[in-house]
């Protein structure tokens, strides 16, 4: 379901040091030396997790990227509740509002070390699949910001997307190092999604790490 608008969205992600307006404009320069690795993710929805891990890991410099402006603007909201009631600041996240698609614009080969793809929208019909986060089209865009040994991670609720993922993975010659079919029974680290914490109730969570090594 597309979100409305958000009241004041444009002044909320104009006003916050968070937000790259112009990410294009960062190319090549993401990461400065104070950070070891640049880890992002696709598809942010509310930032929960993103926020959670910059927490976690002030050494990486973690870059949000989400298609809807007014998810954007909720997801700053809410991470500046976060900083507010742990009185910190995160300074190792930024985040802007572009589709993924255009992400070889803004990232150079190879300058980026991990990706996560969580609970991304399964775009139901055939017509559609081009859309899909683990398309063809999206696979060789991931292959050329990653670094050689860099890694994906991807989630889902969705046992259709993460069937046609193993598919397009296979085909893309990948090499998979993780698979779990009920990631909440493993007994690994895990941070909850807000989608995740709505619909694992419902379900098993997929899980897959890979990367594009030879
Ligand atoms: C189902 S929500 C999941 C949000 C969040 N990752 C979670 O697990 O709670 C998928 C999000 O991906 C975003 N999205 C979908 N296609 C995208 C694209 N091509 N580029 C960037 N973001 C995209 C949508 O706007 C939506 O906020």
């Amino acid at each position: 379901m597309r979100q409305r608008s958000v009241k004041n969205q444009d002044d909320i992600l104009n006003n916050s040091s968070k937000y790259v307006k112009e990410p294009n404009i960062k190319k090549g320069t993401w990461k400065s030396k104070q950070y070891k690795e640049m880890h992002i993710e696709i598809g942010i929805g509310k930032g929960t997790f993103i926020t959670t891990l910059a927490h976690q890991n002030p050494d990486i410099l973690y870059v949000g990227i989400e298609l809807s402006k007014a998810v954007l603007a909720l997801a700053i909201k809410k991470t500046r509740r976060f900083e507010e009631e742990k009185n910190i600041k995160l300074n190792n996240l930024l985040i802007f509002d572009k589709d993924a698609t255009t992400l070889d614009e803004i990232f150079n080969k190879e300058e980026v070390d991990k990706i996560y793809l969580n609970f991304s929208d399964p775009w139901h019909k055939n017509k559609h699949a081009k859309r899909r986060l683990t398309s063809p089209e999206f696979l060789k865009v991931y292959k050329n910001i990653l670094k050689e040994k860099g890694k994906i991670e991807f989630k889902t609720d969705n046992r259709k997307l993460f069937e046609y993922s193993l598919l397009t993975l296979n085909e893309s010659k990948v090499l998979m190092e993780y698979i779990s079919l009920d990631l909440h029974k493993e007994d690994i680290p895990n941070i909850m999604t807000e989608y995740e914490e709505k619909f694992s109730k419902f379900g098993p969570i997929y899980k897959l790490i890979f990367s594009f090594r030879e």
